[in-house]
């Protein structure tokens, strides 16, 4: 007999949902990557993602989260994750902007993140950002059967604290997470660890892989809107984010084209 696993287990036909789901997260980061520029409001992002959704028939997941008020999360510089977009929040040359989205169809969540440095970024600002997207898919590499959770933070960790040239600090505080029929279910990934540690990776898991990178320390606190994680520090921040399937030929990325 086959013992029941303690996380959700997908059928193809679920991933194949997840994959729509994705898709669409996938269209709205894109979409957003090449608008954005100076000028603009990090409001102007989420009605960009807002209308995408609409139109491809997705519910976006983050709105009404806990009582979260917008489509996407908008995170500036210092700004980590879950930046709230406003009208009055302008973006300028050399910002580095996390961007998050979430959107469900029929039932099934995608989950991804993006950072961009818009314009004149500096050189360690572009490199931060450069090391957290490869930090993610170190992590994605380690995301197959036969691995443990612990392998992906342990790839993830080591991957960033070989860049002596860099002080960066991992977020403790904040890990990826199983995701499916919702969008934060067990087990946490956090972005640190051991290797060989933590429940085992099955065929069928859904995970989204999203390490959280700062500049300096990994100190960080929730400014008085109750969602805003900023750097305690002040230095810039970022955020790279996918959903992947553990599947019986390894990872495989959900939120993309
Ligand atoms: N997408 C985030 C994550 O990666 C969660 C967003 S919180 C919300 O887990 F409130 F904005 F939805
Ligand atoms: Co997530």
């Amino acid at each position: 007999m086959f013992k029941k696993s303690q996380f959700q287990i997908k059928t193809p036909a679920e991933f194949n949902l997840m994959r729509k789901a994705g898709r669409v997260v996938a269209l709205c980061l894109e979409e957003i990557r090449e608008q954005i520029k100076p000028g603009m409001s990090t409001k102007d992002l989420d009605l960009i993602a807002e209308n995408i959704m609409k139109k491809e028939g997705a519910i976006p997941s983050f709105l009404g989260y806990h009582g979260y008020p917008a489509v996407i999360c908008v995170s500036v510089n210092e700004e980590v994750v879950h930046g709230i977009p406003k009208e009055n929040k302008i973006i300028e040359d050399g910002d580095l902007v996390s961007v998050d989205c979430g959107a469900i169809i029929e039932g099934w969540h995608g989950d991804a993140a993006i950072s961009i440095c818009v314009g004149n970024a500096k050189v360690e600002h572009k490199e931060l950002c450069n090391i957290t997207k490869e930090a993610m898919f170190k992590g994605i590499s380690a995301a197959k059967t036969g691995n443990h959770v612990g392998d992906i933070g342990y790839a993830i960790e080591t991957f960033v604290k070989s860049h002596r040239d860099l002080s960066i600090g991992i977020l403790e505080d904040y890990v990826g997470h199983g995701i499916g029929t919702q969008m934060h279910m067990p087990p946490s990934i956090p972005n640190y660890g051991s290797a060989g540690t933590g429940p085992k990776l099955e065929v069928g898991m859904a995970i989204a892989i999203e390490p959280m990178l700062v500049l300096g320390t990994n100190k960080v606190h929730v400014l008085e809107d109750e969602w805003t994680v900023v750097s305690s520090e002040n230095s810039f921040a970022s955020h790279w984010e996918n959903t992947i399937a553990i599947t019986e030929n390894g990872p495989e990325i959900l939120t993309k084209l």
